[in-house]
């Protein structure tokens, strides 16, 4: 049978379609223009003056927790699809991903200025007002009780510097939280800067940092299925946890190694509709002088296999804000079954752990360059308008004097081509 990756877009949407993934109003939101309204886009920001597509791909062969996806991914660069692919396969081998989740809520943070009479001052206020200040979250929210949210802790942060601090802790349910925790902490600051004299209030935000909002994936590889031309598995396998180790050790090599992580995790979270920088700058908070990555390999002897682990927060929801905007967005979300928000989490870091087995795969055994620049030349040849049965001719030329290519050879090329057909 032909592989998903050799179809053509049409018959993969036809496959698609064959199996009952995506229905005639999906193939519409897949293939007409444009998959965004302007009705829609013009109200989601300011002075909008159009949409700015990327391509939507599926990373196959995913087995998570026993569940066969292909993963939704949107992305510009050529290789990180089929990275992520590549690597899901050979875990599949062995079983897939086993995830488990953490999502305990996402702090806000209400700050003060000026010093309190004494330092217990804040912490008594949070006491006596607990109740109060519980109802006043409710009501500003009420809903998100009913989606199983709501606000789960009061706390009284240690002063710093003449700021003082009560975070609150909220279960934003299966959303991903923006929106609902800063209403609440709008809503609990101004009710306490209404009471507490002598302290100014200074703003009221949740916190990027979300070490409660955080997934972990392990994945096992056996050896059998990680060996190249001229390397064996074992061997393949060792230099894996080699390069994995030398990034806990190098700052320089830890910063592109997380690049290859967040290759797979920033690609998910586009293409599920949420924030891309909400993801990076809570993955990134996590990382410090001791942690300076958020994956771990290392062997299993005894079953001659490769493990990685990731631990990483990942902030996601699975309903409201663009997900409930954005058709496509809501179509990703159906490819991968409708998950909640803690699967979606799972899903995510699954696909940075893949991401980053396959990039270090390839950079211990042959580079990164022959596969990335035949992704490469494809999408030259295909930016120089080379049709299906154009593309093969024009990749090959191009592979062949490579120091060469860029869009002017490989249009060169293709009128070459098609003259000496004349
Ligand atoms: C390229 O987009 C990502 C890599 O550089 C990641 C890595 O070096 O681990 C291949």
């Amino acid at each position: 049978m032909t592989k998903f990756y050799e179809l053509s877009t049409a018959n993969r949407l036809a496959q698609l379609r064959a199996e009952d993934s995506i229905d005639d109003d999906d193939l519409r939101v897949l293939t007409d223009e444009p998959a965004l309204p302007t009705a829609v886009a013009a109200n989601m920001v300011e002075n909008q003056i159009g949409n700015f597509p990327v391509p939507l791909g599926l990373a196959d062969h995913f087995v998570i927790d026993g569940e066969a996806l292909r993963v939704p991914m949107a992305v510009e660069e050529p290789s990180v699809i089929a990275a992520a692919s590549n690597a899901a396969q050979r875990i599949a081998r062995a079983g897939g991903f086993r995830t488990s989740i953490r999502r305990d809520g996402i702090i806000a943070q209400i700050v003060f200025t000026g010093i309190p009479a004494s330092p217990e001052v804040l912490q008594m206020f949070v006491r006596e007002h607990e109740a109060e200040i519980r109802k006043v979250a409710h009501n500003a929210h009420p809903s998100l009780q009913t989606h199983g949210g709501g606000l789960r802790k009061v706390s009284v942060s240690a002063s710093a510097e003449g700021f003082e601090e009560i975070d609150l802790l909220i279960d934003p349910g299966d959303a991903m939280g923006a929106n609902v925790v800063n209403t609440i902490a709008e809503a609990v600051a101004k009710y306490c800067a209404e009471r507490l004299d002598g302290l100014d209030l200074l703003m009221a935000i949740l916190s990027n940092k979300t070490e409660n909002q955080r997934a972990r994936s392990e994945a096992r590889i056996d050896f059998g299925n990680l060996p190249t031309r001229d390397m064996d598995g074992e061997e393949v396998a060792h230099h894996i946890v080699a390069a994995a180790r030398f990034a806990e050790v190098s700052p320089l090599r830890a910063a592109t190694h997380n690049k290859g992580i967040m290759n797979g995790i920033n690609a998910v979270v586009l293409a599920t509709g949420n924030d891309t920088r909400n993801i990076s700058a809570a993955a990134y908070a996590d990382l410090n002088e001791q942690r300076k990555t958020w994956t771990k390999w290392s062997i299993d002897e005894e079953r001659r296999q490769l493990v990685g682990h990731i631990d990483i927060p990942l902030p996601l929801g699975s309903v409201g804000g663009a997900m409930s905007t954005l058709p496509m967005a809501k179509l990703s979300l159906k490819l991968l079954h409708n998950p909640d928000a803690s699967r979606l989490m799972g899903i995510v870091a699954s696909v940075g752990l893949a991401s980053n087995l396959s990039a270090m795969r390839a950079l211990v055994t042959r580079g990164i360059q022959e596969g990335h620049m035949n992704l490469q030349f494809k999408s030259l040849a295909m930016s120089a308008g080379a049709k299906p049965d154009e593309l093969e001719q024009v990749v090959a030329a191009l592979r062949a004097d490579s120091s060469n290519a860029s869009l002017e050879t490989a249009t060169s090329l293709l009128n070459q081509m098609r003259n000496t057909l004349k």
